[in-house]
């Protein structure tokens, strides 16, 4: 198998998506930028003071003489008052136009409002913001792709040639039955992006009614739910479902004989937050799977939350998926 990243460098190489960084005065934000503007992976745009951007490019000796930046507190006038009207208008009467000048002096919402206006085609934030602050601007004014009702978080679990999709494992904290089919979709889409023909396990502590409780309900519904919502990958979703049962073929040829994802299953969604956290966390910490995300599901656009924790690597890696998102 083709290395992920190498796969979809190739899908993005020469499509020229605009990405924009809104922590552009990051070091590693820099690094990575320039490693992939020279690569022609994206076109990036950089936000930020432009003196606190010069001054880490100047201690870090990077040129970005050929990168665009953007500092929101110095942008032209005119443009300031059509992302400002653009963003009173996006909020039909929740944001009055005072709110939405300061919302415009804060990096997230600057760059969402270029994804939103189409000025870029994604956003990579969060090595420096928590989720919310990195997401919740998205989740007001890009708002959700056309039949999804809620964002989710996926994570790609990676080791040698074996790759998954874990969901949702970073967005949703309650979860109900037709949230977690929602996900299941969102998750088929996903696989689809990185390569994987989804075979998608809607996961519980039962398989096919070996237990009995309302949680066990709740997934079988779900199931049912994610089938209906889309009749071309009925086949390709199964539950409930144990993880044994999903993922070791003689376990689920023996628990779940009719199924058809049973025992082959590569895309994996669990029945809450909790579950799906410590869950790709297992599979990473003792699993020793590289765990890549989360990606952000069912946007109309596609943004991206690195971890604070994230390296120059990470943040290159992050905006590649983000530009093949937006080719998606
Ligand atoms: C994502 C998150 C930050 C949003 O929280 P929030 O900003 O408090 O959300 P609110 O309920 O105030 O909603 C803000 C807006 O986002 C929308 N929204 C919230 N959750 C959404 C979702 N899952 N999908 C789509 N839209 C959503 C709301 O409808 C609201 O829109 P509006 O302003 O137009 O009415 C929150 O769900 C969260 O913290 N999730 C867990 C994140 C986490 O810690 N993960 C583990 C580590 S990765």
């Amino acid at each position: 198998m083709v290395e992920l990243f190498e796969q979809l460098k190739q899908k993005i190489s020469g499509e020229n998506k605009v990405i924009v960084f809104p922590e552009g005065e990051d070091s590693r934000i820099q690094g990575a930028v320039i490693r992939l503007a020279k690569e022609g992976l994206i076109k990036p745009i950089l936000l930020g003071s432009e003196q606190g951007i010069l001054s880490t490019a100047k201690a870090n000796g990077y040129d970005l003489s050929d990168i665009e930046v953007i500092d929101p507190s110095n942008y032209d006038k005119k443009l300031l008052a059509q992302l400002n009207a653009a963003l009173v208008e996006r909020r039909k009467g929740k944001t009055d136009a005072d709110t939405a000048s300061k919302w415009l002096q804060d990096v997230n919402y600057f760059g969402t409002m270029l994804v939103y206006t189409g000025k870029a085609d994604g956003m990579v934030s969060g090595a420096t913001h928590p989720t919310g602050d990195t997401v919740r601007p998205a989740l007001q004014i890009i708002k959700t792709a056309k039949g999804s009702s809620r964002i989710s978080g996926a994570f790609i679990m990676q080791k040698g040639d074996q790759r998954f999709v874990f969901s949702d494992a970073a967005i949703n904290i309650d979860v109900d039955a037709e949230t977690m089919a929602e996900i299941a979709v969102q998750s088929a889409q996903t696989a689809k992006v990185f390569d994987i023909d989804p075979k998608v396990a809607m996961l519980s502590f039962s398989t096919k009614g070996s237990a009995k409780s309302p949680l066990v309900d709740k997934v079988s519904e779900a199931t049912k739910l994610a089938k209906a919502m889309a009749p071309d990958l009925a086949n390709q979703i199964d539950g409930e479902l144990q993880f044994d049962a999903a993922f070791v073929a003689s376990v689920g040829a023996a628990k779940a004989p009719e199924s058809s994802v049973a025992g082959h299953a590569n895309t994996f969604i669990f029945p809450s937050l909790e579950a799906g956290n410590i869950g790709y966390k297992i599979a990473q910490r003792m699993g020793g799977f590289e765990a890549i995300g989360p990606i952000l599901q069912g946007l109309a656009k596609p943004v991206s939350d690195l971890s604070r924790g994230a390296n120059e690597e990470d943040v290159y890696k992050v905006a590649i998926i983000t530009a093949a998102q937006a080719l998606a």
